[in-house]
Order: structure tokens, then C-alpha cells, then sequence
């Protein structure tokens, strides 16, 4: 289904279900050490949202089981948290979560290094893929088309040759966890369908420092790199306004 244009009231919900969300993610990575389970963190941010009046929009969406999505090193998304899935000190770790509030549901995800000095070759991943996804941010406004903020995001990863995962893609959101139009991550600038303001959509880039290829994992849910490359992921929720746009998903 078509995203909507939203009313006052439900942007209003999607604003403080957003910032919950902010603050979960970032309960998560600061709290996140060697040694927990990525059972332990989904747990963590199940409480958290629980105490806050807010739910998880993961938990049970097509039967996905947990709170959050934890996907660690070379899995791109949807990871599964789990007892004896145990982190270690230099794991690349991604939450991916939704969030329902007052019956809206908003989408943001982070990626951390564990180790504070991670190497530089993870430094400027991490870097360059929120960098993308600020970039595809930059030229939201009323009228928007899909394309020009998939070419901002893809310029940006491009720029150091990173793999530009193609099979997953942003979205639109709000009443749904997932609606139309999808926001690839490339594409070319001036093309696509026009977005309007008071419309509600995830921007989520996923970039590996190998190949753009994924595939799906035994478990049914975990996508990784084909070629075992590390990846990173960023998504903000974004409401389009007249002269430009805002975050939803930040403290
Ligand atoms: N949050 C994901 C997205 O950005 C969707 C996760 S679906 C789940 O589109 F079921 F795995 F939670
Ligand atoms: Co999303």
C-alpha cells in the first residue's frame, strides 16, 4: 500500500515514537560489551520500550521473533538475537528497529564497533555509510523524486567503492512497517515517483567493503554478505515538509 500523507496527530505520534526509538538504539550500543548475547540486548530494548508505553513493530512482523534485529560483522540485516549468539571484542554490530507508538510505527537502525579503536578501514565504513544517508536526507523536500535521494546515497558509498547492497531497500512507513514506495539505495537523479509532503518514509543504506551481493541464511531471516565482507547499516525515519524535511527517529 501507497505511504499516506499523515495528519498532525499521527505525526505527532510518529515524533515521540521516534525519539523512543532514538533512545533505544543508542541504550543498545552503549551498553552492548564482549561476552553479552544478542538475546541479552533484545530483551534489554523489549524492556525499555515497555517502560516507555512504546512496542516493538519487529516482534512477530511475518513471524520474526525477537524485539530487534542484531546482525553481527558480515550480516547485512534481519539477524536474529539469540542465547548463544555471544559477542566478541572487534564484532561490527547493527540494531535495526521498529517501533510502535499511539498506533505509528517508525524504523531506524545504527551500526557500532564493540572495540572504541576499531581499525580505519571500519571507521570509515561506519562513517560514510551514516554520511549516505545524511547525504539522501539533504535533498528530501515536498516533491522529492525516489531517485534523486537514491543517486545522493549511492554517490556518497560510491565514492570509496563500497558494495551498495541492492536487495534491500527504504520504504515507506507509518502505518505500516513497510509501504510503498521502496527508496532504493542508487538510481538516477530526476527519475522516479514524486514524494509530497506530510508523507512519512525509512531511508536505510547498507554498504560492505566487498561485493554488493547478499543471500539469505539457513535461519530464514539472516541476509549476509555473499563474499563475507563486513557491512553497515543507518536508517532514519524522515517526515517530508514543504521547504525540506525531518528526522523522526532522533533524541
Ligand atoms: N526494520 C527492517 C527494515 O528496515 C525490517 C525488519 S523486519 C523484521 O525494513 F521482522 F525483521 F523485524
Ligand atoms: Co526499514
Amino acid at each position: 500500500m501507497m505511504t499516506k500523507v499523515k495528519t498532525t496527530k499521527e505525526i505527532a505520534a510518529m515524533r515521540k515514537g521516534g525519539k523512543i526509538l532514538a533512545h533505544v538504539l543508542q541504550l543498545l550500543a552503549s551498553s552492548v560489551k564482549p561476552d553479552m548475547s544478542t538475546k541479552e540486548l533484545s530483551d534489554m530494548a523489549g524492556k525499555e520500550l515497555a517502560r516507555l508505553g512504546a512496542s516493538s513493530a519487529c516482534l512477530g512482523y511475518q513471524g520474526f521473533p525477537e524485539e530487534v534485529c542484531i546482525s553481527l560483522n558480515d550480516e547485512v540485516v534481519h539477524g536474529i538475537p539469540r542465547e548463544n549468539r555471544v559477542i566478541k571484542d572487534n564484532d561490527l554490530i547493527s540494531f535495526d528497529l521498529g517501533v510502535i507508538y499511539e498506533g505509528m510505527i517508525t524504523d531506524g537502525a545504527i551500526t557500532v564497533c564493540i572495540n572504541k579503536n576499531p581499525s580505519k578501514n571500519i571507521q570509515q565504513l561506519l562513517s560514510t555509510t551514516e554520511a549516505s544517508l545524511l547525504a539522501g536526507i539533504e535533498v528530501i523536500k515536498d516533491g522529492v523524486q525516489v531517485g534523486t535521494i537514491a543517486n545522493a546515497v549511492q554517490s556518497v558509498l560510491e565514492e570509496q567503492h563500497y558494495g551498495i547492497v541492492r536487495d534491500l531497500v527504504g520504504h515507506g512507513v507509518g502505518h505500516y512497517f513497510h509501504e510503498d514506495p521502496n527508496i532504493p539505495n542508487f538510481g538516477r537523479a530526476n527519475t522516479g515517483l514524486r514524494l509530497q509532503k506530510g508523507m512519512t518514509i525509512a531511508v536505510e543504506p547498507m554498504a560492505t567493503l566487498g561485493t554488493h551481493r547478499v543471500y539469505l541464511a539457513d535461519d530464514g531471516w539472516t541476509i549476509k554478505t555473499w563474499d563475507g565482507s563486513l557491512s553497515a547499516h543507518f536508517e532514519h525515519t524522515i517526515l517530508i515538509t514543504e521547504s525540506g524535511c525531518e528526522i523522526l527517529t532522533q533524541a
